[in-house]
């Protein structure tokens, strides 16, 4: 009898057991000695699995996640490190971020308030991260708030300040930092007033991937690197900036393949139409495969019609519309190919490579959004 495990195996995900801490040494080799690398490990790991790819990261020194669902499923996997959750926690669910001792990112008055109710003994340990708005114009208080927004943090019983923090809007995009530098300049001057003050709290953090390799004056004491630990560059802006300002190049190796099988293999005549809508039509015999993957999957339906798979190391089209659990491509020119043989969706595959960047051309979006999208369903194997 086939368990529902072995049968889901006709489309799964590989995951380069190296890989993942791989690329942890090498963005800390563009960091100062003992500045804090946090590892993003929101939305599923980026769509790799994050039960797999937790334990692949042993030299991340705290875990980075949206919510507190994310931080919960880390401690029961037995995580022990710093994890700091990033998105917003609902008011009703504070006392329990509070006994899973989760760092949070704090930016409304009304969490704030809600810890000054909670009972002192349940608030004791709660580590604080205040996120200041400096021109992303989503999370984050602006800078004149900080001030008031302090005093009345430091009048809450166990409500201990450890971090500052902002997130950049415009370094990924671009070849022209001016406004990651005006940001930047904002965040410095909350820093001031703090010092100032004596207020500085421990952890200082600005800085995603791209800031972590384009910028040391980002990094303070902690950067939270989430794409560039999947082996993926944030984008060719980034990497042509590297190249541009003379930077150390981080050798970073995807850590992800998709993979599934042919499962049929049919002929059919010239002028045939393929998949719904009929919006491919054969202009000569040919030689159809179907795949058991479809946008369900998480493999886009914008890949109807323009990407390419792999098979024995040859490109073949995707050739119709992506179905929900269907893609049909042309092998006619790859005859060798047989039911159930293997194809590579994105990865390696003999001297032929399907990157997160190509696809996410093909599909008019972002790498970041090739992998997260991937379905937390598919089975994830380790290899290498
Ligand atoms: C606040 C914050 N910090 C860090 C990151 C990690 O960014 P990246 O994947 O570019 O390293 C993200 C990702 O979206 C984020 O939202």
């Amino acid at each position: 009898m086939y368990s529902a495990r072995a049968m889901s195996t006709l489309v799964w995900i590989e995951l380069d057991r190296g890989a993942p801490d791989h690329n942890l040494r090498e963005l800390r080799r563009g960091l100062k000695k003992g500045t804090i690398l946090c590892a993003v490990v929101k939305a599923n790991a980026y769509g790799h699995g994050v039960k797999e790819m937790v334990p692949l990261l042993p030299s991340a020194d705290w875990f980075a996640v949206n919510s507190l669902e994310e931080g919960i499923e880390l401690r029961e996997l037995g995580e022990k490190r710093p994890v700091l959750i990033l998105g917003h926690v609902p008011l009703a669910m504070l006392e329990e971020a509070v006994r899973r001792k989760m760092d949070l990112t704090v930016y409304n008055r009304e969490t704030v308030e809600a810890l000054a109710r909670m009972d002192a003994q349940v608030i004791d340990p709660v580590r604080l991260h205040l996120k200041v708005e400096t021109g992303t114009g989503r999370q984050g208080i602006l800078p004149e708030q900080v001030e008031g927004f302090l005093e009345r943090l430091k009048t809450v019983p166990g409500a201990n300040l450890v971090g500052l923090s902002t997130h950049f809007a415009n370094i990924e995009d671009t070849l022209n930092h001016d406004y990651a530098q005006f940001q930047l300049d904002r965040f410095r001057q909350v820093l001031d007033v703090l010092d100032r003050r004596k207020l500085r709290p421990e952890f200082i953090h600005t800085a995603a991937t791209a800031a972590a390799i384009l910028f040391e004056k980002t990094h303070f004491n902690l950067v939270r690197a989430g794409i560039g630990i999947y082996g993926l560059w944030p984008s060719r802006e980034t990497y042509l900036s590297t190249l541009l300002g003379h930077r150390p190049v981080p050798d970073l190796r995807p850590v992800l393949a998709w993979k599934t099988r042919l499962v049929q293999i049919k002929d059919l005549p010239e002028g045939s139409y393929i998949g719904y809508g009929c919006t491919y039509r054969a202009t000569r015999p040919i030689r159809v495969g179907v795949l058991p993957v479809g946008y369900a999957d998480g493999y886009d339906r914008k890949l109807g019609n323009s990407a390419y798979v792999l098979i024995r190391g040859k490109r073949a089209p995707v050739i119709g519309r992506v179905c929900m659990n269907l893609t049909m491509v042309d092998i006619s020119d790859i005859p060798q190919a047989g039911l159930e043989e293997e194809v590579v969706l994105l990865g390696r595959n003999g001297e032929e490579r399907i990157s997160a960047e190509a696809m996410a051309e093909w599909a008019g979006t972002i790498n970041y959004e090739i992998v997260t999208r991937i379905s937390p369903c598919l089975p994830r194997k380790l290899v290498g």
